[in-house]
């Protein structure tokens, strides 16, 4: 028998997600962003995001069937995100999915996003080692998580106490008026600025937890910008972008190398919009070279939310013939990472 063909739906934030997969074959991977349509709001509209959903969710289900070149009668399993996320937004891919579960018959798979995000890196680089560590940050998520079983335990290390690492990157991006989202335009603006310029804050680098705080980071930037432009002077951007960005990575892959050290694991998994950022990749394989660790990190396509990462946790489930979901199963916005596949 072949590996099963799993349709996996992503709708948590902003992107709307259809993949499909077959075992740890990547078919087809269809996204529709609505991301332009939160720009000048400087983040991510629920509502806006929910509509847009609502428009895009059966046109990327098709675009996917058709890449791939298969019908859905063929389909093994549907997996949806069903939980963390914003609301509204998991509630349309959790409807859908229901839907083409009812309507062909297949078991349905209502699966957390996080796991989503460590699973994919099986499409890429085969079978997880275990334990892992798993670093996801994004614009709705900084997590550190002890992977010893994508599909059926993953426990939280640790996760941000408040903004998020790529909301971080969106909110200081604005004060230097530069477009949401903010990561790409700040990596770029880094590039050819000095990390060492300013001297800003690492919250609870130094800490015995592994949560990492963000927020006095973004106040310290701003703080330092205003001080700047108080005082009359030119405010050096690609300096700020460089220091902020050195006091992000350097957090972010000390608190990850520090939980590997912990937890014996001799890989690390980064995952996540932020984990696009040239500076966090370079640290990242320095930091792990020196301590002897090995470091998967996906293609940024893969690493940003999408439905391939749904339909790879979809695919281990199905091929370990785990019971599927009740088709009355909720989205739950704030979905335990404990809680892998809602039964
Ligand atoms: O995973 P993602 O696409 O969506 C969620 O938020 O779930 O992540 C988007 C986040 C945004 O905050 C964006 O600014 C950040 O990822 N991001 C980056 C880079 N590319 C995207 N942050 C830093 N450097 C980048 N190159
Ligand atoms: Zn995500």
């Amino acid at each position: 028998m072949s590996a099963p063909l799993v349709l996996g739906i992503e709708t948590s934030c902003d992107e709307t997600g259809a993949g499909l997969v077959r075992g740890h074959e990547l078919l087809a991977d269809a996204i529709a962003s609505s991301v332009a349509e939160h720009a000048r709001f400087g983040g991510v509209v629920p509502e806006v995001a929910s509509r847009a959903h609502l428009e895009a969710m059966v046109p990327a289900v098709d675009r996917a069937l058709a890449v791939a070149g298969v019908r859905l009668a063929q389909l093994d399993a549907i997996a949806v995100t069903a939980g963390p996320g914003l609301a509204g937004a998991l509630q349309v891919g959790v409807c859908a999915a229901k839907a083409y579960a009812l309507a062909l018959g297949k078991p349905l798979y209502a699966v957390n996003h996080l796991a989503a995000h460590i699973a994919v890196d099986q499409l890429e680089h085969g079978p997880l080692p275990r334990p892992v560590v798993a670093l996801l940050v994004s614009g709705g998520h900084s997590s550190l998580l002890l992977v010893d079983d994508v599909a059926d335990k993953v426990l939280p290390l640790g996760a941000t106490i408040d903004d998020a690492a790529g909301e971080a990157y969106d909110k200081v991006a604005r004060l230097l008026g530069m477009p949401f989202p903010g990561g790409p335009p700040i990596d770029a603006a880094a590039r050819s600025g000095d990390p060492a310029a300013i001297a800003f804050p690492r919250g609870k680098y130094r800490d015995a937890t592994f949560d990492f705080s963000f927020s006095g980071l973004k106040t310290s930037v701003a703080r330092w910008v205003e001080a700047r432009q108080q005082a009359g002077l030119d405010v050096p951007v690609a300096d700020v972008a460089a220091s902020f960005q050195e006091a992000v990575a350097d957090v972010l892959t000390g608190k990850a190398l520090a939980a590997c050290r912990a937890h014996g694991a001799t890989h690390l998994i980064i995952g996540g919009g932020v984990a696009a950022n040239s500076r966090l990749r370079t640290l990242a394989a320095q930091r792990c070279e020196a301590a002897g660790i090995r470091l998967r990190v996906p293609r940024p396509g893969l690493c940003t939310d999408n439905g391939a990462m749904v339909a790879a946790l979809g695919a281990e489930l199905a091929a370990r013939g785990a019971p599927a979901s009740p088709l009355d199963v909720p989205a739950d916005s704030s979905l335990p990472v404990t809680s892998v596949l809602v039964a």
